[in-house]
């Protein structure tokens, strides 16, 4: 690859690497509020980094809860506009004592870094930013205009940039989005994601009595709200993976024939799945579906924690009068979220059992989304990716959520490439995240010639 910005990301490379490892130190979990600080220290961070490289009017933007972070630079007359986006907020990293090095001192084992948020998202996100620096550096101009949006709430649903976005700013007028927060397919396999699942997030919460109560003097006689709400999330699927939600499936919206088809010629061994990859002794799921169709177009109902009675070690003779489970469901294109929500609120409220109160409330939401690929931004993102890892371009979708590109087709008009560098096994939301560091680096080289040929 001859191009003097790559020249430069790779006599740089050393440093890029530090500079992610600091950004990697800052614990910015999202949902736990006593680490907003550290938020918005990694948006500063990014801020002050993006000044640094020379791109413009670089600011934070404030939200409802941690801010965005935006810079532009427009000096390319005639190109086009990219939206580079991001997230730098992180996930949890609990069950700590499962870490083989803590989560937020990263380190490098065996080519990749390990840390919570190495390649969700900060990995990706210093790549492109590694990406425009090289630009800069070894050219002095960008070969596109480029506008940047991080966002540090995505974790959480990303409420604050939805809202940013559907003001639909002038900042954000562009051409199409570039999305780095997706894997490939396979190590060394080319992959742009052209689909993501979207998502209702939803507590349920049960009430069975005025207080708690002794096991032993009301047992019998009086409700228990855990064995109720346990009645009632066994009615949500059923023994074979089947949504028993009436009118849930209804508005699905199947994969095409060709898509299908080429997913039948992806590289996939259902076994090595199961016994590497998943680490069960069975897979679940429903008849009739692969793997790649139970994960990227059929609707998911899971728990995700049932918080509330006695969890402390020994014993406790308690009746709890309240129980309350996490429950989120993955939509396929052709669901809505405020559909979705309303079907599961009034079947849940219609199977409770009589003797309790049931709440059933929404904490977030994101739209599925699928993109078009006959468009120039694909086209130039393969040739990108067929110079920099030698093979062609495998289109998939993702059963993640990133609720932002849909909203960046609906209110902006913005096709998005989402072209990411992670890894099917990066423990991605578990302990020991890591971001394989060839794909760190082969990331960067990536963005600089799709930028490149985009531009072109
Ligand atoms: N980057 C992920 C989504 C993803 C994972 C896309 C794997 C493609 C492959 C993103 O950070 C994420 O985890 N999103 C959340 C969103 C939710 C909290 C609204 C998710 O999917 O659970
Ligand atoms: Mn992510
Ligand atoms: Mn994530």
């Amino acid at each position: 690859m001859s191009s003097t910005a790559v020249d430069f990301a790779r006599q740089n490379y050393p440093r890029f690497l530090d500079e992610l490892k600091s950004l990697l130190r800052i614990p910015s979990i999202s949902t736990l509020p006593e680490h907003a600080d550290d938020c918005r220290k990694a948006a500063q961070t990014l801020a002050t980094e993006m000044q640094r490289i020379g791109m413009e009017n670089v600011r934070l933007i404030e939200t409802s809860g941690h801010p965005l972070v935006y810079a532009d630079w427009l000096h390319a007359a005639g190109k086009p506009t990219v939206l580079v986006y991001g997230h730098y907020d992180v996930q949890p990293p609990d069950p700590l004592d499962e870490w083989l090095s803590p989560p937020f001192e990263p380190t490098i084992r065996d080519g990749n870094i390990y840390a919570r948020g190495a390649v969700d998202d900060k990995g990706q996100v210093v790549a492109q930013v590694k990406a425009l620096e090289s630009l800069l550096a070894a050219t002095g101009k960008l070969p596109l205009n480029v506008r940047v949006l991080f966002e540090g709430e995505e974790e959480v649903g990303g409420e604050g940039i939805a809202k940013f976005v559907a003001s639909k700013p002038p900042e954000l007028k562009a051409d199409f989005a570039l999305v780095s927060d997706t894997e490939l397919f396979a190590p060394g396999l080319p992959t742009l994601c052209v689909g993501l699942r979207g998502m209702i997030y939803t507590e349920l919460e049960v009430k069975s009595s005025r207080t708690d109560l002794h096991s032993g003097m009301y047992g019998g006689a009086a409700p228990n709200a855990f064995v109720s709400l346990v009645h009632i999330l066994a009615k949500l699927k059923d023994e074979n993976g089947h949504i028993l939600i009436p009118g849930f499936y209804d508005d699905i919206i199947p994969p095409s024939a060709e898509e299908l088809a080429a997913w039948k010629s992806l590289p996939f061994d259902e076994e090595e799945y199961r016994a590497k990859e998943v680490g069960s002794k069975q897979l679940v799921g429903e008849a009739g579906y692969n793997v790649m169709e139970r994960t990227w177009a059929r609707p998911t109902v899971d728990i995700h924690g049932i918080p509330g009675g006695f969890t402390g070690a020994g014993a406790k003779t308690v009746i709890p009068a309240k129980a309350t489970a996490k429950v989120s469901m993955r939509l396929v294109p052709g669901m809505t979220p405020a559909k979705a929500f309303a079907l599961y609120k009034s079947y849940v409220e219609k199977i409770a059992p009589k003797e309790v109160d049931v709440d059933v409330r929404l904490i977030h939401s994101g739209d599925p989304c699928l993109i078009p690929v006959n468009n120039k931004y694909i086209q130039a993102a393969t040739r990108a990716l067929h110079e920099v890892w030698g093979k062609d371009t495998v289109f998939i979708r993702s059963g993640g959520s990133i609720p932002i590109v849909g909203d960046f087709d609906r209110h902006l008009g913005l096709p998005s490439v989402m072209m990411g560098f992670g890894l099917p096994d990066d423990n991605l939301h578990a302990p020991n995240e890591k971001f394989h560091l060839k794909n760190f680096e082969l990331g960067i080289i990536s963005l600089i010639r799709f930028m490149e040929e985009a531009g072109a």
